[in-house]
C-alpha cells in the first residue's frame, strides 16, 4: 500500500494529467486536492484526447474511485458539462464522489474575476477568468457557497439572497455592471444540485476508510509549485495551494498517511498568464517549443510563454514539496535541438545565487546563468528505455538529476501512455530521504 501525491513542479501544465493517468493504474482512489477550473489536464488514450478541468485524471480506470476533494473549488456548470463529456465518451462517471465542504463558484464569482482582472490594467495576473481568486476569498471571508448549502434548497435559497445582493453592490457600484437576479441564481443552482446530488459524501471520512483497508490512494494537484498561493511567485499565482502540504489540507488527511511524492517538470519551461519567468525566449527557439510543444492553454486557449529548463525553481520545488522523485515529460520536444541551454543559477548586480528569491522584485531581476549542454538531434518518441535514448539525451536527463539532486523515476516522450520511460517504480523505489540519509549520491539514478 502507499498513498502518493502527484505535484506540478514549475508553473503548471507540466504533463499531471498524463502522469497521473499513468500512475491510477495501480491507485485505488485518486483525489484532486485544490484548485478548480481553471486546471486543464490532458489525457490521451488510444489516440483519443480527454481534457479534464476537476475530474480527476484517473477516471478513465472503471475501477478507480475519483474524489473532488475539500479543497477544491466547484463550478457545478462546469462540472456537469465535463460529465456530459464522459457520458459522450460512454466513460463511466459512477465512482466520480465530491466533497461535501468544497466550495461552490458562483456566477458572481467569474463576473468578479474578470471585471477585477480588467481594472487592474498593467497590474493584471493573466487569471484564467473562472472565478477562482473571488471562490477562495469568499470562503476565507468566511461568506462562501458550500456543496453542502448547495444540497439545502430552503437553506440555499435564504443564503443566496442575501449573497447576491451583497454582491450586485460589487457589482454595481464598483465595476459599474448589471445586477444578478437572485430568483434566477437560486433556480439554477438548484437543479445543479439535483445532478451533483448522488455523488456528494463526506470526502475526508471515505479516504480515512480507504486507508483503513489499505488501498492504494494517489493525491493529483493542479497548477504548480510556481503558482501556488504561499510559495509561489506572488502576485502572480492561483489562490490555492498546488504544493504537496496542501494535499493534507485539501483532502483532510493527516501528512503521516502519505508515503510518497512525485514531482512533475517539463524538460523545458512554459508559463502561462503574467509574472516573471527569467529562462523566457522571446526568439525562434522559443517559438519552437510552442509549436513542437503546442503549448496552448487546455483552459483558455492562450499561447504559453516557453523558455529553456530552470534548475533553480527545480531546487525550489524540491525542497518546498519535499519530492522523492521527479516525472520528466515532454523530452521529444527538445529532440531538433542542436544545443540545450539550463540555468543552473541566478544573477543579480554581479552575484550568483543558487536558491530561489522569495521577495518577487528581486525574482523580477534575476537573469539566468546558463550551462550549455550538446543536443541530439534526432526522434526520441519512439524510445521505452533508457538504453534507447541517444547519448545526448540521457545525459541531458542525468545532469537535470544532478542539479536538483532528485532522482527521475519517469521519463515522458509523447502524450499517450505507452511514450514514457519506466526508469524505476516511482511508487515502491526507495525513498528520497532515505537516500540522503545513507548519504548515497544523490541523482545519480537515471
Ligand atoms: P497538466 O495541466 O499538467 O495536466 O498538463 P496539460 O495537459 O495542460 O499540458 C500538457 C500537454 O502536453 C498535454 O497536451 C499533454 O497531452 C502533452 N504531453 C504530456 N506529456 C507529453 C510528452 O512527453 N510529450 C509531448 N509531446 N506531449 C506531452
Ligand atoms: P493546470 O492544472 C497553468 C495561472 C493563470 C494565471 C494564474 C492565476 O492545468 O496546470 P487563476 O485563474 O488560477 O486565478 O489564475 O494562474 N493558472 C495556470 N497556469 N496551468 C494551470 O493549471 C493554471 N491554473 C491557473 O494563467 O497566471
Ligand atoms: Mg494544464
Amino acid at each position: 500500500m502507499a498513498n502518493v501525491i502527484v505535484i506540478g513542479a514549475q508553473w503548471g501544465d507540466e504533463g499531471k494529467g498524463k502522469i497521473t493517468d499513468l500512475l491510477s493504474k495501480s491507485a485505488d482512489v485518486v483525489v484532486r486536492y485544490q484548485g478548480g477550473v481553471n486546471a486543464g489536464h490532458t489525457v490521451v488514450v488510444d489516440g483519443q484526447t480527454l481534457k479534464l478541468h476537476l475530474i480527476p485524471s484517473g477516471i478513465l480506470y472503471p475501477q478507480t474511485e475519483c474524489i473532488i476533494g475539500s479543497g477544491t473549488v466547484i463550478d457545478p456548470e462546469l462540472l456537469i458539462a465535463e460529465l456530459d463529456q464522459l457520458a459522450a465518451l460512454e466513460i463511466s462517471s459512477q465512482n466520480l464522489l465530491i466533497s461535501e465542504t468544497a466550495h461552490i463558484t458562483m456566477p458572481y464569482h467569474r463576473l468578479i474575476d474578470q471585471a477585477a482582472e480588467e481594472r487592474r490594467g498593467e497590474h493584471k495576473i493573466g487569471t484564467t477568468g473562472r472565478g477562482i481568486g473571488p471562490t477562495y476569498a469568499d470562503k476565507s471571508e468566511r461568506t462562501g457557497i458550500r456543496v453542502l448549502d448547495l444540497m439545502d434548497p430552503e437553506g440555499l435559497s435564504k443564503k443566496l439572497r442575501w449573497t447576491v445582493g451583497y454582491k450586485n453592490v460589487i457589482l454595481e457600484k464598483l465595476y459599474n455592471l448589471p445586477p444578478l437576479d437572485p430568483e434566477e441564481v437560486i433556480d439554477q443552482y438548484l437543479v445543479y444540485a439535483e445532478r451533483l446530488r448522488p455523488h456528494v459524501v463526506d470526502c475526508s471520512l471515505k479516504i480515512y476508510d480507504a486507508i483503513q483497508r489499505r488501498r492504494n490512494i494517489l493525491f493529483e494537484g493542479a497548477q504548480g509549485t510556481l503558482l501556488d498561493l504561499d510559495h509561489g511567485t506572488y502576485p502572480y499565482v492561483t489562490s490555492s495551494n498546488p504544493v504537496a502540504g496542501g494535499a493534507c489540507v485539501g483532502a483532510g488527511v493527516g501528512p503521516t498517511m502519505i508515503d510518497r511524492v512525485i514531482g512533475v517538470a517539463k524538460a523545458y519551461t512554459t508559463r502561462v498568464g503574467e509574472g516573471p519567468f527569467p529562462t523566457e525566449l522571446g526568439d525562434v527557439i522559443g517559438e519552437s517549443l510552442c509549436d513542437r510543444g503546442a503549448e496552448f492553454g487546455t483552459t483558455t486557449g492562450r499561447r504559453r510563454r516557453c523558455g529553456w529548463f530552470d534548475a533553480v525553481i527545480g531546487r525550489y520545488a524540491v525542497r518546498i514539496n519535499g519530492l522523492d522523485c521527479l516525472a520528466i515529460t515532454k523530452l521529444d520536444v527538445l529532440d531538433q535541438l542542436p544545443e540545450i541551454k539550463v540555468c543552473v543559477a541566478y544573477e543579480m548586480d554581479g552575484k550568483h545565487y543558487q536558491d530561489f528569491p522569495s521577495n518577487a522584485r528581486h525574482f523580477a531581476r534575476c537573469r539566468p546563468v546558463y550551462k550549455t549542454l550538446p543536443g541530439w538531434q534526432q526522434p526520441t518518441d519512439h524510445c521505452r528505455s533508457l538504453k534507447d535514448l541517444p547519448p545526448q539525451a540521457l545525459e541531458y536527463l542525468k545532469f537535470l538529476a544532478e542539479l536538483m539532486e532528485v532522482p527521475i523515476a519517469i521519463v515522458s516522450l509523447g502524450a499517450s501512455r505507452d511514450q514514457t520511460i519506466i526508469v524505476e517504480d516511482p511508487i515502491h523505489g526507495p525513498k528520497r530521504a532515505l537516500l540522503y540519509a545513507n548519504s548515497a549520491p544523490l541523482g545519480s539514478r537515471v
